[in-house]
């Protein structure tokens, strides 16, 4: 057993109060590579922003869970090699499916587990969700429980539905689950994909897709329910359309890719919505860089070479969403 606080990574209660109080919201980006590692903590570091580096249950598999908590711990060193005298760095847990996933992650120094158990009948959410957080506590570990399904199709997480969170259930769920903070489904999906044209309209002057608007309406009803509760939102990355178009150019294949827009995020942040997961404008980034810098250097074999402007690419993109998006910049 090891805990978080050893590694010098803190978890989500205070950063979270902080952000619904502040009007912002903490970026929440998953990692699997060391060059997506390294890009977070120097965009953090450069922006003073807290950050949560989220790992998934498919990130431990390509990866391994190991690399990946040492990875963490060196995040932290990093950061202060940086020049951060005090990161905040929590290391969470995303998606987990099970009690024993999320008790391997507590043991082995995650300071914050996500448990998901969305999908279930409600009160077998409840019920999982409340044994994940009865084991978490005893060591000061938070959790992400979910109410509402995501619609969308990404690997391990998928659903074909999307299922808006009840307002009039989340007093009840948060109460009887006694979660840190609480995951919502409000129009966001996962992935690169996340309407699909039928559901856009175009706009006449681009004949770009114009994805339909978030349900505000309900994130304002879950606030009025649950006053200053830490509200997450999935799924919440904006598919640039120019690392899309770019990925198009050099050979890629990503037709009609539409993600959230940046302005829905940033009224999102002003409200208790105080953690973004963003993982899809990640992959878009690494992959966009990658791309061009192959086709226009056809004769370079070392990955160094290609890996660097992925990692520089992934950094400008932290750094926009931090500064331009969520505001969670200076606030170390
Ligand atoms: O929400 C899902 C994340 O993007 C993680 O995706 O399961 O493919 O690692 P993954
Ligand atoms: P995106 O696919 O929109 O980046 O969402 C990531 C996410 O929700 C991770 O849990
Ligand atoms: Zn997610």
């Amino acid at each position: 057993m090891v805990s978080y606080k050893e590694l010098g990574l803190v978890n989500t209660k205070e950063m979270f109060a902080k952000a619904v109080k502040g009007g912002y919201a903490i970026p929440a980006f998953n990692f699997n590579t060391m060059e997506q590692m390294q890009a977070i903590v120097q965009a953090a570091v450069e922006t003073k922003s807290p950050v949560i580096m989220q790992v998934s249950k498919g990130a431990r598999n390509y990866a391994n869970a190991t690399i990946l908590r040492y990875m963490a711990q060196g995040a932290v060193e990093y950061a202060k090699e940086l020049g951060c005298a005090n990161p905040q760095i929590v290391l969470h847990l995303d998606h987990g499916d099970s009690f024993e996933l999320c008790k391997d992650c507590i043991d082995m120094g995650f300071s914050s587990v996500m448990i998901d158990g969305s999908s279930l009948p409600y009160e077998e959410n409840i019920a999982l969700a409340k044994k994940v957080v009865d084991y978490a506590h005893q060591f000061d570990v938070t959790v992400e429980a979910e109410l509402g399904v995501l619609a969308g199709v990404e690997d391990e997480v998928s659903s074909a539905v999307s299922h808006y969170t009840k307002p009039e259930e989340v007093v009840d769920f948060a109460t009887r689950t006694g979660c840190d903070s609480l995951a919502i489904s409000i129009g966001t999906s996962h992935g690169a994909y996340k309407f699909t044209p039928a559901q856009c309209t175009r706009d006449p002057k681009t004949g770009k897709l114009v994805p339909p608007p978030l349900a505000f309406d309900v994130l304002s009803e879950i606030e009025k329910q649950l006053p200053g509760f830490p509200i997450v939102l999935h799924g919440s990355s904006s598919v640039p359309q120019d690392e899309v178009d770019t990925i198009n150019k050099f050979g890629g294949k990503l037709p009609d890719a539409v993600g959230i827009p940046e302005e829905q995020l940033r009224k999102a942040s002003e409200s208790a919505v105080c953690k973004i997961n963003i993982d899809s404008d990640s992959r878009l980034a690494m992959t966009a860089a990658i791309r061009k810098y192959l086709a226009e250097n056809p004769s370079h074999f070392d990955p160094r070479q290609y890996l660097k402007p992925a990692r520089e690419n992934m950094k400008k993109m932290y750094i926009h969403k931090i500064v331009n998006v969520l505001g969670s910049n200076d606030k170390l």
